[in-house]
């Protein structure tokens, strides 16, 4: 008999979105392990984010990020954080929906706003002169992206780290359960 493994768990959804520690959090619980592409990133360069979007430019990031994205989605039992942009690249998607379960954390863009308040970090956000509108503009932009690669949303906001992950697992869990025909079924 052919054993089927747990699908791993994927979130994805824009800054600020609590992907990060709910990932965490949720990899706790799992027993699985937790990969923060971000983080991968960082550590492969040596560098920060910040820095590698000012000496580099996107473009190099993005390259970098594919890599990330590709070895994260090549393990098995973790659950993998992708940065806000990742699902904007099809390669990135086709790798992470082969890997597990697709789950889009969506936050209101006032949360959003309030969460990202050191936008030196996010160097998407730091030269914005209304950061709120470009935050809105953005989420609109990326929403079809974020909608078309997940299984299924979860919206956080309001909510307590600990409680968007108890919404998280009960969703992995109930999709994990018709892994892999989930996918057979998405084509
Ligand atoms: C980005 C989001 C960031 C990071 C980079 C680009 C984006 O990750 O990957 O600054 O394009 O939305 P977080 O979503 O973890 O902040």
């Amino acid at each position: 008999m052919v054993e089927v493994l747990n699908p791993n768990l994927v979130l994805i959804g824009y800054m600020g979105t609590g992907k990060t520690t709910i990932g965490r959090l949720c990899a706790r619980s799992l027993g699985f392990r937790f990969v923060d592409t971000d983080t991968s990133v960082e550590r492969s360069a040596k560098r920060s984010i910040r820095d590698i979007f000012a000496e580099s430019g996107e473009g190099e990031f993005r390259r970098m990020e594919r890599h990330a994205v590709r070895k994260a989605a090549a393990h098995v039992h973790v659950v993998i954080a992708t940065g806000g942009g990742a699902v904007l690249d099809a390669a990135n998607v086709e790798e992470l929906r082969r890997s597990g379960v697709i789950i889009w954390l969506c936050v209101e863009p006032e949360e959003i706003h309030r969460r990202c308040r050191d936008r030196s970090l996010r160097p998407l956000l730091a030269d914005a002169e209304d950061p709120m509108e470009r935050i809105r503009n953005m989420l609109a932009e990326r929403a079809p992206y974020y909608e078309a690669a997940a299984d299924a949303a979860v919206h956080t906001t309001g909510l307590k780290h600990e409680d968007s992950a108890h919404l998280v697992l009960k969703t992995y869990r109930s999709l994990a359960a018709q892994w892999p025909a989930l996918r057979r079924e998405a084509g």
